[in-house]
């Protein structure tokens, strides 16, 4: 187990950012995911830390050891690649083999360790097949062998579960934090898929354009995002534009454009809200924070949109011309239809409010 440090870490392409001052610190035994949409510098930071780009800037350190300019292959890392990067003609052992030989170990040795590797990740009997006669989650678990078998200090993942479909995903998804837990091994997690990274990841940091927009728990970062890009990205949310009214100090009365009067709590806010009469804040609601029938911040609305999920259903009502998305467990009960006028309501705790 090792940490991984970056340190006021840019890449540069020619004149073009990859990523900007990246200062990261990933515990030993973590599971530290790097989320954001395409093109956002998840894999650049990766193949930084893997040592198949060195930063032009800043440093990368494995515990103490300053690695910012080691070759791949001197890092103790194991890497599975997006698209797998097996070799198709071998088998599924001679694949998980393949860094135990190039490290020059006895055949004995490597038949210990492929053999236990290959049961970790429950190939047991599937040995001597040929890479493409196996399913895409098969290959996607010789590829985390082949990872694992090395005993790496670190494990970098990136986007490994991005070609399987939506039930292999769970299931991969479910064996992946098993087996990591298991070994304690360090583990840096590329996705843009913001459900996995919440139900897999001990932290989280947030990207877009190359730079950093959030660091933390997922619990935090869906709770307490930092900025307007955060809260949207995570989960679904309502984001309104709104002018601050009144405040005292319990409650901070704001205004949207629409005339929709809201409250909710000074303390429910980032660092970013300059929540002052007169100020310009975004308010936040989630989709799930809102219930039916009359309660604080009462609003009557028009459904507009209903969609039946089954767990849920999601509504869209238009309340003075503004558009909101509410999401309310399946009771059993009928379902509302458009057209229908309904009033919601929004405790106070559940409104959050975020800067410009
Ligand atoms: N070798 C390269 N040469 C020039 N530009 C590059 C190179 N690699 C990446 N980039 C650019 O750097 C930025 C970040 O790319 P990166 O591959 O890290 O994105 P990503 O977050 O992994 O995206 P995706 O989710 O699509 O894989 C992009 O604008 C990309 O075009
Ligand atoms: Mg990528």
């Amino acid at each position: 187990m090792k940490g991984v440090t970056l340190e006021n870490i840019t890449k540069k392409f020619g004149k073009a950012h990859g990523v900007a001052d990246l200062n990261i610190a990933i515990q030993p035994g973590e599971f530290f995911t790097f989320l954001g949409p395409s093109g956002c510098g998840k894999t650049t930071t990766l193949r930084m830390i893997a040592g198949f780009y060195f930063p032009t800037e800043g440093d990368i350190y494995f515990d103490d050891r300053n690695v910012s300019t080691l070759q791949p292959n001197k890092r103790e890392i194991g890497m599975v690649f997006q698209n797998y990067a097996l070799f198709p003609h071998m088998t599924v052992d001679e694949n998980i083999a393949f860094g135990l030989q190039v490290r020059k170990l006895s055949k004995a040795t490597i038949k210990e360790k492929v053999d236990r590797t290959r049961s970790l990740v429950r190939l047991e009997q599937y040995g001597s097949r040929k890479i493409n006669e196996l399913s895409g989650g098969q290959q996607q678990r010789v590829a985390l062998a082949r990872a694992l078998v090395i005993e790496p200090d670190i494990l970098l993942l990136d986007e490994p579960l991005s070609n399987l479909d939506a039930k292999l995903r769970e299931e991969t998804r479910v064996e992946i934090k098993r087996l990591q837990s298991e070994l304690g091994v360090t583990t840096v997690y590329v996705t843009h898929d913001q459900t996995e990274a919440m139900a897999m990841s001990d932290r989280i940091m947030v990207m877009e354009n190359g730079y950093v927009k959030q660091i933390g728990t997922p619990q935090a970062i869906y709770n307490r995002p930092e900025n307007r890009f955060v809260a949207s990205f995570i989960g679904e949310t309502n984001l309104i534009k709104t002018t601050v009214r009144q405040v005292t100090r319990d409650e901070v009365e704001v205004e949207s454009e629409e005339g929709i009067r809201l409250v909710g709590m000074p303390a429910n806010a980032a660092a970013s809200a300059d929540l002052r009469q007169g100020s310009t804040v975004y308010l936040s609601i989630r989709p799930e924070a809102f219930g039916i029938g009359p309660g604080p911040n009462e609003m009557l609305g028009r459904v507009q949109f209903v969609e039946f999920t089954g767990v849920s259903i999601q509504y869209v009502i238009d309340v003075k011309g503004f558009h909101f998305t509410l999401m309310m467990i399946n009771d059993g009960n009928e379902l509302l239809a458009i057209g229908d006028m309904i009033v919601v309501h929004v405790p106070l705790r559940n409104v959050y409010f975020l800067g410009e």
